[in-house]
């Protein structure tokens, strides 16, 4: 301890006063018995690639300049002030004029559980439509907070009638209802007009997930009665991972803000949140969690292309570029196509992985292969908002090709 040492120890060179210190620090340093890492003694290395999977998308120049501003505090009035116009971004997005509206730090996942944590409680009813794996997930999400899950099953890339979605309505009577209208593991994009009345009807709540095809697919949140509608950041909206534009409605407020349970996450507590995004009415906002700063700067700045977009709202799909006259290319769905994301067949005898590491290695390209209950059955090509080029169309068929001319095909 340093009441043993001798006052000649404790006299350093920038005198007897700062040396106590010093010796803290030292003493520190040299009980580390585990060596500092050499990759960590190595610049940080990160390649180029074309990102034509289902996501994360290149980001332009502009969101990533927009992302390396200096910080701010997370509670500084400048940082109100964009944390305001990204409300206002996502207002337009989702085409809404929801007061409830904010950005979830995290992925799309953080927007998932935030919508389920908050409108349903313990032992309440929710049906959720799974085509893909965006139901499955969000069915396991419900089960761990102790809601009675019931699950409307199909095989992927196929979709659900009003017809039936009103009939599993009306057999388990649900709070809310989950449908995937961008569902990526398939490539296909819902229709969800009409199910929005078909909910209210029935007093259930609308959730609709747009984590892949917002900014890709036209959405639109007040007109189609969604109630509460979540996207993420680095899809079609091309700003980096760990943002998540969220909105409620009245119907789901009235819902979530009247629970005889606290939400199940301190985290995602809407109470909370609403505060910290000034949406709750009260004068001051308090601490609740220190927002990912950096990516609030590059989520205005995508939301700010959207809404400048030249285009206006409607944007340029893939389904225009990757067509059924492509070369090497079979379309697995024709109807109901996400504009975002493409779902393509193996084709017959080759090796997914194979063909996908190849063109990994030599074209830089990702691609994906299917996910969930659409693994072993598709390969994907996702062209989103800034990518959705004919050239970076082209460089990814032309890829494929490659692939099929240098991977082996092992059957017949
Ligand atoms: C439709 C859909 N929902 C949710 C998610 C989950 O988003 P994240 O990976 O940002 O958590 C994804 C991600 O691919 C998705 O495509």
């Amino acid at each position: 301890s340093i009441g043993s040492l001798t006052s000649a120890a404790l006299e350093g060179p920038l005198g007897a006063k700062s040396a106590p210190v010093l010796l803290r620090l030292d003493r520190s340093m040299s009980s580390v018995t585990i060596p500092p890492p050499a990759c960590m003694l190595r610049p940080l290395e990160v390649p180029l690639r074309y990102l034509f999977g289902p996501g994360p998308s290149n980001v332009p120049p502009r969101i990533l300049a927009a992302g390396s501003r200096p910080i701010i505090g997370h509670l500084h009035p400048e940082m109100y002030e964009i944390m305001n116009d990204i409300k206002k971004g996502i207002q337009y997005a989702f085409q809404t004029e929801n007061n409830m509206t904010i950005a979830m730090s995290g992925s799309g996942h953080a927007a998932m559980e935030c919508a389920v944590f908050n409108t349903v409680e313990p032992g309440e009813s929710v049906l959720i439509a799974i085509n893909g794996i965006w139901g499955e997930r969000v069915a396991e999400i419900a089960e761990r907070m102790g809601a009675n899950v019931h699950r409307m099953v199909k095989t992927p890339g196929r979709y659900f009638t009003n017809t039936e979605i009103e009939q599993a309505i009306k057999k388990h009577k649900p709070v809310l209802l989950f449908l995937a209208h961008g569902e990526s593991s398939a490539g296909l994009c819902h229709p969800v007009d009409g199910i929005g009345d078909i909910c209210r009807k029935h007093d259930c709540l609308f959730l609709v997930d747009t984590v892949a095809s917002l900014g890709a697919a036209p959405i639109f949140m007040d007109k189609q009665n969604i109630d509460i509608l979540y996207s993420g950041s680095q899809k079609a909206l091309n700003a980096p991972p760990g943002t998540a534009p969220i909105s409620f409605n009245d119907r789901a407020c009235h819902k979530m803000f009247n629970r005889k349970t606290k939400p199940v996450s301190y985290l995602f507590d809407m109470t909370h949140l609403s505060n910290y995004w000034g949406c709750d009415g009260k004068p001051a906002r308090v601490y609740h969690h220190t927002g990912p700063v950096s990516g609030f700067f590059a989520l205005r700045e995508s939301l700010a292309i959207l809404a400048e977009r030249v285009k206006g709202y409607f944007p340029t799909s893939s389904v225009t570029f990757l067509n059924k006259k492509s070369p090497f290319f079979i379309c697995v769905l024709q109807d109901l196509r996400l504009p975002s994301v493409t779902t393509i067949a193996i084709p017959e005898g080759y090796d997914w992985r194979e063909m996908l590491t190849y063109i990994m290695k030599h074209h830089c390209i990702e691609m994906t292969g299917g996910l969930g209950p659409s693994i072993g059955m598709v390969m994907r090509i996702g062209l989103m908002g800034y990518n959705c080029e004919k050239t970076n169309a082209d460089m990814a068929l032309h890829a494929l090709a490659d692939a099929l001319k240098n991977c082996k095909k092992s059957k017949a």
